[in-house]
């Protein structure tokens, strides 16, 4: 009988869309399950980016070091530099750096020695090394990205490698002489 042959291919050709369809969901949900934690982590809620600030307690970081924090989820170099450092980044020709700023510019006034940078490179957001830290070349004193190589000077300003600006300097106030708000 013709049409019984022909609701039998229906049937058929239903059952496989089915079986199609519950394919795609099932590796949708799966992914979205995958990357969410990663997506949570690179992109924090624009309610956390507008409002939170960070109070950090600078009294134990010693001259020449620099200590990793976190700032709005995302790392915050605080560096503490030499007095030898400071006389280093200010010798630097200003006008031969491909993001021109000086360290007075990046710092506050009267307390240059305090350099506060958010430490993500701005070449594809790595997390840069501190002097003598891992694989740090070292090569102008500062920061050294493991990704693709960009080195920032004491100053954490872009010296050498493919990122295209300075280390950013987040928003901050010093609110005691040992402690300082960040945002
Ligand atoms: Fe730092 Fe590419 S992410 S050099």
């Amino acid at each position: 009988h013709p049409e019984a042959v022909q609701d039998d291919t229906q049937t058929g050709v239903r059952r496989r869309d089915f079986i199609e369809i519950a394919a795609v969901s099932f590796a949708g949900i799966g992914g979205i399950a995958v990357l969410f934690p990663l997506i949570s982590q690179m992109a924090p809620s624009a309610d956390v980016l507008a409002e939170s600030t960070t109070e950090l307690d600078i009294s134990a970081i010693q001259p020449g070091q620099s200590v990793k924090a976190v700032f709005r989820k995302q790392p915050v170099f605080v560096r503490n530099l030499l007095p030898a450092e400071i006389a280093e980044a200010a010798a630097v020709d200003v006008s031969s750096l491909r993001d021109p700023q000086t360290l007075a510019e990046r710092t506050k006034e009267g307390k240059e020695n305090w350099l506060i940078t958010m430490g993500v490179c701005t070449h594809l957001g790595c997390v840069p090394l501190g002097a003598g830290e891992g694989e740090n070349k070292g090569e102008f004193g500062g920061y050294f990205c493991p990704c693709h190589g960009s080195h920032y000077d004491t100053a954490a300003r872009i010296r050498k490698g493919p990122a295209p600006t300075n280390l950013l300097v987040p928003e901050y106030e010093f609110t005691s002489d040992t402690t300082v708000q960040i945002g």
